[in-house]
C-alpha cells in the first residue's frame, strides 16, 4: 500500500514509517524538518521536505496515489501552544485540513491520526479516563487536535474518508528529543547522563501515564486494517510520578542525584492514567512493555546515541 507518513523524520513518526517499510508498504514521507532529524528517515521511504501547511503537498499527492494518510507531523509543544496559539492552530488544525483536503480530492481512502489522551481530557472526573470522559484541554494544543477530530467527523460524514483517531497517554523511548519542552523521560535521561542534574517541577508526585514507543508503533499498525470511522486511547493504564523516573533513571544510569525540586509548574495537570480497554477489544492491542523495561530500554539508548 501507498501510504504517506506526516512527521517521518521524528520521534514516532520514524519509527511508524520503519514498521510499514518492514511490512512490505511504500512510504511516502513529508516533514519540514523543524524537529525532525536527518539520520532517522529510512532511506526506502520516498522523502519531502514540506511544510504541511504549503500548497505544494498537492505536487506529492499528484506524483503518487496514495492510499493512506498516517499524521504525525504537528508542532508539539504545549508550552508553546499557550504563547504563541496562533502559530499551533496554523500546524496543527490549518495543516491538517490541507492535507485532508487532497485527501478528498486525490481519492485517499484512510486516514489515521496521532492525537493527544494526556491532553485532551484534563483533570480526570474517574480514573482510567477512557474515549467517552468529557474533554476539557487546558492548552491550544489539545484544543486543536479536539478540533482535528472534529475535522475527521465531518470529513467522513460527507466525503465518506475512513479514519482512526489515536489519543496517545504520554509517549517515551529511542529518538525522543531530549532538548524540547516536553517528554519529561528524554529530559532527565539526556541531563543525568551528562552529568547535569536534574530539577523535578513541584513535589514530583504528578502523575502520567506513560507508553512506551514501540507499542505506538505497534497500534499505528494495527489502525492500517482496523475498520472506522474509531477513536482508540493508546496507554498502559498505569499511573507513574516523576519521582518514580528520576529514581529509576538515576539507577539504569549509574548515577546518585538526590532529588531536586523547584517551583511547581503554574496549572499543571495532577493526575492523568487512561484506560485502554477500547483498543485491546477492538484490535487486540496491549501495551507490552512496562515503564521499568522501557525505561532501562531508554536510558540505554540515549548512552548510545548522544545527541
Ligand atoms: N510524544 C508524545 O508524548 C505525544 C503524545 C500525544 C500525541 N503526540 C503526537 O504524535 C505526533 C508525533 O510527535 P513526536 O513526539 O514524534 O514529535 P516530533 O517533534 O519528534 O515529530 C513531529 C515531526 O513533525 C515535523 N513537523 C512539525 N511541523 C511540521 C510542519 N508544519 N510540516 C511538516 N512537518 C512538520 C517535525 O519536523 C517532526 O519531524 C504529533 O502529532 C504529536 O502531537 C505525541
Amino acid at each position: 500500500m501507498n501510504i504517506l507518513v506526516t512527521g517521518g523524520a521524528g520521534f514516532i513518526g520514524s519509527q511508524i514509517a520503519d514498521a510499514y517499510i518492514g511490512n512490505g508498504h511504500d512510504v511516502i514521507i513529508i516533514d519540514n524538518m523543524s524537529t525532525g532529524v536527518k539520520e532517522y528517515i529510512n532511506p526506502k521511504a520516498e522523502f519531502y521536505e514540506m511544510d504541511i501547511c504549503d500548497d505544494k503537498i498537492k505536487e506529492v499527492f499528484s506524483k503518487h496515489k496514495i492510499e493512506l494518510i498516517n499524521h504525525h507531523a504537528a508542532q508539539i509543544d504545549l508550552r508553546r501552544s499557550v504563547e504563541d496559539p496562533k502559530f499551533d492552530i496554523n500546524v496543527n488544525i490549518a495543516g491538517s485540513v490541507n492535507l485532508l483536503q487532497n485527501a478528498i480530492t486525490s481519492g485517499v481512502k484512510k486516514f489515521i491520526f496521532a492525537s493527544t489522551g494526556g491532553a485532551m481530557y484534563g483533570e480526570h472526573d474517574y480514573f482510567p479516563a477512557d474515549e467517552n470522559h468529557p474533554t476539557r484541554p487546558y492548552a491550544p494544543y489539545g484544543i486543536n487536535k479536539m478540533c482535528v477530530e472534529k475535522y475527521l467527523y465531518y470529513y467522513n460524514h460527507v466525503y465518506g474518508l475512513d479514519y482512526i483517531v489515536l489519543r496517545y497517554a504520554n509517549v517515551y523511548g529511542p529518538r525522543q528529543n531530549p532538548h524540547g519542552e516536553c517528554g519529561v523521560i528524554a529530559i532527565f535521561t539526556d541531563k543525568i547522563l551528562k552529568e547535569v542534574e536534574p530539577l523535578i517541577n513541584g513535589d514530583g508526585k504528578q502523575t502520567r501515564d506513560y507508553v512506551f514507543v514501540s507499542d505506538v508503533v505497534n497500534a499505528n499498525v494495527l489502525a492500517i486494517e482496523a475498520k472506522g470511522p474509531a477513536t482508540y486511547n493508546v496507554a498502559t493504564t498505569r499511573e507513574t510520578d516523576v519521582n518514580y523516573i528520576f529514581d529509576r533513571i538515576n539507577h539504569y544510569a549509574g548515577m546518585n542525584f538526590s532529588e531536586k525540586h523547584g517551583p511547581a509548574k503554574l496549572g499543571e495537570q495532577v493526575r492523568s492514567v487512561l484506560s485502554f480497554e477500547k483498543i485491546s477489544t477492538e484490535l487486540g492491542w496491549s501495551p507490552q512493555t512496562d515503564i521499568e523495561t522501557g525505561l532501562k530500554l531508554t536510558t540505554e539508548y540515549f548512552k548510545n546515541n548522544k545527541r
